[in-house]
């Protein structure tokens, strides 16, 4: 099986200021993921160290850079899924953790559960042995700026979301053929205290089964909870749509429907994969067969060696 790992930054608008720094750590992350599958490492590692190296770069919603709740303080969901086995782990409202994504596949690998939330997810990395580390190092003056901005807005229409999104997540399918997916974020900027979005929902925040392919979304999480985003795309490649088709398909009906933007990266167990977005931008990579492709504006396609 030839691999292939897809990643996204987050669907939304991405200010022109920010928009190198984007691209270039999605570059990154793909390559990395690259990387681990060509070494013979599985879908999951791929997926998930990915993510954690989207966690730690600041240009993302998710981990570092996590936007802020309404009281200012950071509160992060994140969830993988191991298409071999229908395995998952979750996160919710965690706080004070580089890595949330690691924390989810602990939740998979160490517990009989499949989602912890808030203080009880704290415990459970502590009891782990992954440090506490202070809420001050994961804030960026970025996000408190934008903390600040947003304040006094409201926070409903379609418009709104616009700049409001964003997530990192992975997909990949490994040399042996089995598919994962992973999905991080810091939810949406200015959320109350204690919303969980999509992100650690499974089926909605993403969903991987190697017998369809995998899916991780961005967008907005209360739209993608209400139409299961992410096991909508695979339901329609059940019925034989391409992971392009069923992209666009289930982001049409949540623009319609709900009237959520969002985007997506889709792979098949062919490796056949798709990165779709219904939002104004969604910063993406992937690689597979030593190319990498990227783009982040609608119909964007650069391609350059891995
Ligand atoms: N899709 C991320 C969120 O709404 O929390």
């Amino acid at each position: 099986m030839l691999p292939v790992v897809v990643v996204h930054g987050g669907a939304g608008h991405v200010p022109k200021e920010r928009a190198e720094l984007s691209i270039a750590g999605m570059q990154e992350a793909a390559r990395l993921g690259y990387a681990i599958l060509k070494s013979g490492g599985t879908a999951m590692d791929a997926v998930v160290e990915t993510v954690a190296m989207l966690e730690n770069n600041p240009a993302f919603n998710a981990g570092r850079g996590s936007v802020l709740n309404l009281k200012g303080e950071v509160e992060m969901d994140a969830l993988v899924m191991d298409g071999r086995t229908l395995a998952c782990g979750a996160v919710s409202a965690v706080r004070r953790v580089a890595n949330p994504i690691h924390l989810a596949r602990l939740v998979m690998d160490k517990t009989s559960h499949v989602c912890l939330t808030a203080e009880g997810a704290s415990q459970f990395a502590r009891a782990m042995g992954i440090p506490e580390v202070p809420e001050e190092s994961l804030i960026t003056d970025y996000a408190r700026k934008r903390w600040k901005d947003n304040l006094h807005k409201d926070a409903n229409p379609v418009e709104c979301q616009i700049g409001k999104m964003g997530t990192v997540g992975a997909v990949a399918v490994d040399v042996q053929g089995n598919i994962a997916c992973a999905t991080s974020t810091g939810g949406m900027i200015n959320k109350m205290e204690g919303r969980v979005g999509d992100t650690p929902c499974i089926g909605c925040g993403g969903y991987a089964d190697n017998q369809i392919g995998a899916v991780s979304p961005t967008g907005h999480g209360e739209a993608i909870m209400k139409i299961v985003l992410s096991r909508l795309i695979l339901f329609h490649m059940e019925q034989g749509k391409s992971p392009k088709e069923a992209s666009d398909m289930a982001l049409a009906y949540m623009k319609e429907r709900v009237s959520g933007l969002g985007g997506v990266v889709v792979v098949d167990p062919k490796g056949t994969w798709a990165a779709r977005f219904s939002s104004q931008q969604m910063p993406w990579a992937a690689a597979q067969q030593e190319q990498l492709h990227y783009g982040m504006f609608h119909g964007e396609d650069f391609t350059e060696p891995v």
